[in-house]
């Protein structure tokens, strides 16, 4: 049996979900963590080239600003943001697979982004920025998560979301299933992908359209102030053009820059 999760590298392989499992998603994350880890830290990995550049360059100038990064890795782009001047930083993530000795003003705590709202290490703290980098999609009640975070929110605070797009996983059914972009789109059913950083693990995956998150983003009483959809430099097309392929094939990531509503 297999069935498991999502994550936005290019390193996976789409397989069907031949039976449903009751095993929760993030359950796999404290064996592929470290495996994550290494894909990430390739020289061509999308991560390097696309993403936190791009989800870097919304977080702007971070002197003095506490972040918390939900879903948080190993931490390694929380203590960048350390390093740049980001202070009272906290990175939550399932895995527990954290940088052995963080920097100071960086703290990290082993646990479920489910469970932001209990969870005493963050009791009565409030943040200027949070963070789910390609972690959002492992929330049960997505609107509840994000309510939760948008009440930690300090004074002109924002919410970073990135998050694969859907149209990726779509075209992939659509080659695997020989059906049609649209019908895999939307589609609702659960589908799965065989890690290739660990061909022991498969992830299972909830379907979702870009609507479905916009509706999500509304009902948890944020607006988006700012969408972008980051490709290659120029440099970087010239340098990994395999990445490029895989780009203009699965066309990458959304991120998100969420503002809470002043009425709610
Ligand atoms: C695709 S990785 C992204 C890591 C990091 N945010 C980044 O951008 O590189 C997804 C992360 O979500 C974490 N995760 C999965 N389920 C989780 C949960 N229920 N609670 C907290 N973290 C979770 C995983 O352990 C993993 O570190």
């Amino acid at each position: 049996m297999f069935c498991l999760v999502a994550v936005s590298d290019d390193s996976q392989k789409a397989t069907r979900c031949h039976m449903e499992s009751p095993v929760d998603p993030s359950d796999a994350w404290p064996e592929l963590a470290p495996d994550y880890e290494q894909a990430r830290s390739k020289e061509d990995s999308l991560d390097r080239l696309v993403e936190w550049p791009a989800q870097r360059d919304i977080l702007g100038d971070v002197t003095e600003r506490s972040v918390l990064d939900v879903g948080c890795g190993n931490g390694g782009k929380l203590a960048e943001l350390v390093g740049d001047g980001a202070t009272a930083c906290v990175g939550v993530d399932v895995s527990g697979n954290f940088l052995s000795a963080p920097p100071a003003g960086l703290e990290f705590i082993r646990g479920d982004l489910n469970e932001l709202d209990s969870m005493s290490g963050l009791a009565g703290r409030t943040f200027d920025r949070i963070l789910f980098l390609q972690s959002f999609g492992y929330a049960k009640d997505p609107v509840r998560t994000l309510q939760t975070a948008r009440a930690m929110l300090a004074d002109n605070g924002f919410i970073l979301l990135s998050k694969t797009q859907p149209i990726r996983y779509a075209v992939e059914r659509a080659e695997q299933n020989k059906t049609s972009l649209g019908e895999e789109y939307f589609s609702t059913a659960r589908f799965s992908y065989l890690s290739s950083w660990n061909d022991q693990i498969t992830l299972r995956k909830r379907p979702y359209t870009i609507s479905d998150l916009i509706n999500v983003f509304g009902a948890a009483g944020l607006w988006i102030e700012t969408a972008i959809e980051p490709q290659l430099s120029e440099d970087a097309r010239r340098r990994y053009p395999h990445k490029q392929a895989w780009m203009n094939k699965y066309l990458g990531i959304l991120i998100f820059k969420l503002r809470p509503h002043s009425a709610q």
